[in-house]
């Protein structure tokens, strides 16, 4: 028996503009597979998405909107035309198979290296803190590299930060997305503003809160203008320690953004409750969830290692609306039906994550390809 009529993951939802027809959706996942030189999509990528079009909706990989934003070998980026026209196929691909398809807008901020930065300069960030232990690759071969002492951007330059990603937002639809995702997540740019451990700026981008999270807001506005508010979501991870992240107080912090967000309207949020990369206490942060929808009552993505049965029990509990999955997605690109089934999962190998060819990327298995029982 199959009948999923009951099942929570199995009903339809509608997300702002567009209706997904289940609530299990595709994490944003980076796979460091773009084609060289340049950070281009191509059609291994495509076939890749096209794979997991069942999904309820895919957000695609932390995509950098400048080469400033870039902190990785071999992620894609969406500032240039070529790159447009490579998420182009992957839009396309997702499409014809019946998915939809969000990209997820990144700035690294102080997570790269010169070796990857135009000029070779030094990474920005709010403020010149180095993240302790935080590395990166640089190329195929540079093996994992640390990642040094950032710059603190000049006041003046935050106008232009806004204005990347108005311009990735621009580039996002002329590639056919059906949306878009800040990334404000793990550390990166985003999150370095909003997180205490990372802001000690003295200007209106720092200190209080509201400085804290003016930048966020002012992005989450450009973005906005481009797309419509139905079309925009936002991932925080309020709790995550991953590359040296701190706050001084989640339940404040976060409280206050999740209130600012729905003021503006933003079209959901995406929240990281438990991250694989590390997190300041075990167990989901109830209190900080609470402090994020007490303000923000629009679509609540929970994400974070829910296996189904959690992810059901979240949803018909009111603790989440939808639930995003990351690993169990790169390991099965039927998920969806698998959950439906009470299918068994294939495991994921996690050395084939980051960069490499279509092992470990289009070559996992569906159901029908490994013949399980039905
Ligand atoms: C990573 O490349 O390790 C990575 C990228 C984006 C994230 C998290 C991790 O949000």
């Amino acid at each position: 028996m199959n009948d999923s009529s009951n099942d929570p993951l199995f009903q339809p939802y509608q997300l702002g503009a567009i209706t997904l027809p289940n609530r299990v959706l595709m994490a944003p996942l980076t796979r460091s597979r773009s084609s060289q030189p340049g950070d281009i999509p191509n059609d291994m990528n495509a076939t890749y998405y096209r794979q997991r079009a069942s999904a309820g909706l895919i957000i695609a990989e932390a995509t950098q909107v400048s080469r400033q934003g870039k902190g990785y070998a071999f992620t894609p980026g969406i500032h240039s035309p070529e790159q447009v026209e490579g998420w182009r196929k992957v839009t396309d691909a997702v499409h014809a198979s019946g998915g939809r398809i969000h990209l997820q807008l990144w700035h690294v901020g102080r997570i790269s290296h010169p070796d990857l930065q135009p000029d070779g300069a030094k990474p920005v960030a709010p403020s010149a803190i180095k993240p302790e232990g935080a590395q990166t690759f640089v190329s195929a071969d540079s093996g994992m590299v640390d990642i040094p002492e950032p710059r603190a951007l000049e006041t003046d330059e935050i106008p232009g930060i806004v204005e990347q990603f108005r311009s990735g937002a621009v580039n996002a639809k002329e590639a056919g997305f059906d949306g878009v995702e800040i990334h404000g997540a793990n550390g990166y740019l985003i999150d370095q503003f909003i997180r205490s451990g990372t802001n000690r700026r003295a200007d209106e981008y720092g200190g209080s809160i509201e400085n804290r999270i003016r930048l966020p807001l002012m992005i989450a506005e450009a973005v906005m203008g481009v797309w419509g508010a139905d079309r925009v979501g936002i991932r925080l991870s309020p709790t995550g320690s991953f590359n040296d992240m701190r706050d001084d107080d989640p339940v404040e912090t976060y409280g206050k953004l999740g209130e600012k967000l729905g003021e503006i309207g933003i079209g959901y949020v995406e929240v990281v409750e438990d991250s694989f990369q590390g997190n300041h206490k075990s167990g989901r942060p109830e209190s900080v969830i609470d402090a994020i929808r007490s303000g923000y009552t629009g679509p609540y993505i929970g994400n974070g290692n829910y296996d189904a049965d959690e992810a059901r029990e979240r949803i018909r509990s009111g603790r989440c609306d939808l639930a995003s999955f990351g690993r169990p997605f790169i390991s099965n690109p039927d998920l969806p039906e698998r959950f439906r089934r009470g299918a068994p999962l294939n495991e994921w190998d996690s050395d084939s994550f980051y960069g490499g060819d279509e092992h470990g990327y289009i070559d996992y298995p569906s159901l029908d390809e490994s013949n399980a029982p039905a």
